[in-house]
Formats: C-alpha cells, structure tokens, sequence
C-alpha cells in the first residue's frame, strides 16, 4: 500500500500554505487574543513568543522529521523509528488527540458556517446587545441547528480529506489561505481608523509584567500547542506528504511567522473594534459570536465586514480540520488498509458520533448541559482532555524519542536533504534544544495540567 502509490505536495508554496492552513484556526481568531489581553497583553505575547522558539519550532521540527523521513502516518512512522511496544503509540494518542479535538473543534465550526449564513441572511443587520446574546444562545443550545451544522461541517471538510493530498488538502489551502490574509488585513483596516482604536490596540499590545504568573506562562506553552498543530502527529502527516527538497528549518521558521502574524491580526481586527463601541472584551466564544456580529453591525459597510469575518473564520477552522482529519485517514488508509474515501467517512461518523455530544452539551442550558464530570461537560472534557494532557505528552514524547534515539548524523541528513543544505550550527542548537529545553519545558508543562504541580 504505501511507498509506490504515496501522494506529495506538488512543491515548497503547496507544503507551505498547507502546514499553515493547519496551525491557522479557530485557536488564532478567539484564543489568541483574548488570552492575550486577559494575561498582560505584551509580556505574555513575549513569553509566547519564546514558548513557540523553545518549544513550538523544535516539536515541529520533530515531527517533521518523522514525517519525511519515514514518509508514513503517524502510527506507522513512530513504529519505524522505534520499533517495539512504546514508541508507535505516539501515533495512537495522536489519533485519538485527533478525535478528542474534533468532537468540539466539529461544534464550534458549525457554530461560525451557521453564523456566516446568518450574515450573508443578513440576520444581524440592526442587532443589539440583547438580540446578539439571543442569537448565539440559539445557536447553541439548539438541540437541531448545532447538529445540522456540525454535520455540514464534517461532510464539507471530509470531502476535501477524501478527494487526496493534491486535489484536496493542497488546491482549498493554496486557494483559501491567501483569501484569509486579503480578508483579515480588510478587517483590520476598518479597525485601525475607527475612533479609539487606540485603547483596543493598547488593550492587546501593553506590557504588564506583573500578570506573569506560573500559571500564565504555562497556558502560553499550552496555546503555543494547540496553535501550531503539535503533539499529536498531524505535523508528522503533513511532513509526510513534503517534497523531498524542502528546506525543513525555513519552512518550521515560516508557518510560526505567519501563525502568529495571523494571530496579532485577528486580535487587531477585534480589540479595536470593540473598545471603539464601548463594549466589554468578554472571552471565548462570547467574543467572537456576541460582539463581533453587534459591532460590525453598526459600522459602515457593517454587513460586508461581517461576512467577510466570518469567511475567514470558516476558512481558517475548515483548513485546520482537514488536517486533524488527515491524521486518523493517513492511518486507516496505510494501517488498516482502507480506500482514502471509506476512511474519510468512517473518520466522519466517528466524529459526529461523539461530536454531537460536545454540540448538545456546549451550554449549560442545552439538552445535555447539566451532565457533568467532575464539574466538566462533554465538550469541556474533550477540551481539557487533548489540549491539556494529550498534546503535552505527545510533545515530550516526541521530542525525547528523536532526541535520544535518533543519531545526529541522521538528523544532518534529513535537515540537509542529504548533504545539499549547509546547516551545521543550526542542527546543533536544535539537537541541543531538543534533547534538554523542550522536553524540561514540556515536564513542567505537563505536571502543571495534570495538577501535579501548581
Ligand atoms: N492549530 C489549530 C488552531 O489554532 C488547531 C489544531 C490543533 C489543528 C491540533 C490541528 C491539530 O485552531
């Protein structure tokens, strides 16, 4: 099955706009920036910084290396490296991380489809604060229109899995990403010249060292995870899936750019806005389908904006899903022995299965909001589950698995693309980083989420 028939990117810009398609997310357009503000807005935007240096690039770079190297799925390419009972399950967690993600990354992108269909309705023209907060709490509690969105959603991103690496994930990522840079710079340019911007601005950008506390530092270490895609093998899929001439540090250097680019953006394009209206800036979803659709709404040109919001906001959680839907394909498909398209609509069906369960319990007046775990809801626990405790413990495993059992001649060889690239004090540093920074990081990191230190 695998080797002769495998699939590539068909050059560096496809495997660009690709890896960046992943990291870019819902985790840029609400997370980022209202952790951001919440936690000190400069400082913790300089310790996130350093979070994606010290151990956002050097996991990416690790799972790169997996991937081109073995140029199998996860699961398989750990089997590889490290043959035995441990190591591969690295590929098994990252299937599983996979499917924990998707069941509330599933609900909450068939809340943003639902709301750009609403715009383009024109449902929010002439909203209020009241209005706004009845419409998401529609939306949410449901129990139908959660539901049917999450599976338009699913059949919209499964299709693209399905259709291959080329046709598929490569055409709607070279094709949608650049529209989400056109969209969001509009966005921010409407921000920027509206009357006391300022505040928004200062609001996201100044520097409070005061607010960094341990736990501070620890969720800037977790977001720098969940932005760049890491710790659960969809880096190591992609990578797979990489020419073999690509320059692996620049293209690691470039998607932590861009994602982080996108991520001051978006925040850029929010703070503002809502600072200028006088409005709170609430957190989490709050923030994105509360505010934003009240205070576009009463802007010039309010509508268009609205829509062009929540396009980018589609695209950015639609390409990030194709990715976490490639982890469980590329396993069934070179595991299991599936067709690319059985395994896209399996891995559908699975996801809806438990999805729904995130979809009917994200509000605590919905259908199944009142049962909890340990004070959790489903959706909560799919949440706290891969976020906190399953891609920490992939990152260290990964990290310490190509640290400690892979030579560095070899890692010189895959870097250098056997030998045409000249990068020998860069693979120094990096080996060094690997084998004591990032995973001492990702120990504190992980102790902290399990609560074992606090
Ligand atoms: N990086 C994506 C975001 O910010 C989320 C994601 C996590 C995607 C893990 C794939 C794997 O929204």
């Amino acid at each position: 099955m695998q080797g002769k028939s495998r699939e590539t990117f068909s050059s560096g810009l496809a495997v660009f706009f690709a890896t960046l398609g992943s990291a870019v997310g819902l985790g840029n357009i609400w997370k980022f920036p209202y952790l951001t503000g919440e936690n000190g807005g400069g400082a913790f935007l300089l310790v996130y910084f350093l979070c994606i240096l010290l151990v956002g690039i050097p996991v990416m770079l690790c799972e790169f290396y997996a991937g081109r190297k073995t140029r199998k799925n996860a699961f398989g390419a750990y089997q590889q490296i490290k043959p035995g009972p441990v190591w591969k399950h690295i590929g098994t967690m990252g299937v599983g991380s996979a499917y924990f993600i998707m069941f509330f990354y599933s609900c909450v992108a068939g809340w943003v489809y639902y709301y750009l269909f609403k715009a383009l309705k024109g449902d929010f023209i002439g909203v209020t604060l009241e209005t706004a907060k009845a419409q998401f709490g529609a939306t949410v509690v449901g129990p139908y229109s959660p539901i049917i969105w999450q599976v338009i959603v699913l059949i919209v991103v499964c299709a693209i899995v399905a259709a291959g690496v080329q046709k598929g994930i490569e055409k709607m990522t070279k094709t949608l990403m650049p529209v989400l840079f056109l969209l969001i710079l509009i966005c921010d340019l409407r921000a920027i010249t509206l009357p006391g911007a300022s505040e928004g601005l200062q609001f996201l950008f100044h520097v409070d060292f005061s607010k960094l506390t341990a736990p501070v530092i620890l969720t800037a270490l977790g977001l720098a995870f969940f932005k760049l895609s890491l710790g659960m093998g969809t880096m190591t899929t992609y990578a797979s899936y990489f020419t073999h001439d690509n320059n692996l540090f620049r293209t690691a250097a470039k998607v932590a750019t861009a994602d982080t680019l996108v991520s001051l953006l978006a925040g850029i394009a929010i703070f503002p806005t809502v600072f200028s209206f006088g409005m709170e800036p609430g957190a989490g979803p709050g923030l994105l389908f509360m505010t934003i659709p009240l205070v576009f709404s009463q802007m010039p040109l309010g509508n268009l904006l609205l829509i062009a919001f929540f396009f980018l906001t589609s695209i950015a959680a639609t390409t990030a899903m194709l990715s976490l839907v490639e982890v469980p394909v590329a396993y069934f498909v070179e595991e299991k022995g599936y067709t690319r398209r059985s395994a896209a609509i399996l891995t559908g069906i699975i996801i809806l299965a438990f999805g729904v369960l995130a979809s009917l319990s994200a509000d605590k007046s919905s259908l199944l909001g009142h049962i909890t775990f340990g004070g959790k809801g489903f959706f909560d626990w799919f949440d706290y589950l891969s976020s906190n405790i399953m891609l920490p413990l992939g990152g260290l495993m990964i990290a310490v698995l190509i640290g400690y059992s892979v030579s560095k001649a070899d890692i010189e060889k895959e870097f250098s693309n056997g030998g045409t690239l000249h990068q020998e004090g860069i693979i120094t540093l990096f080996f060094f980083v690997i084998r004591y920074v990032t995973p001492a990081l990702l120990i504190i990191v992980f102790l902290n989420s399990i609560g074992i230190i606090r």
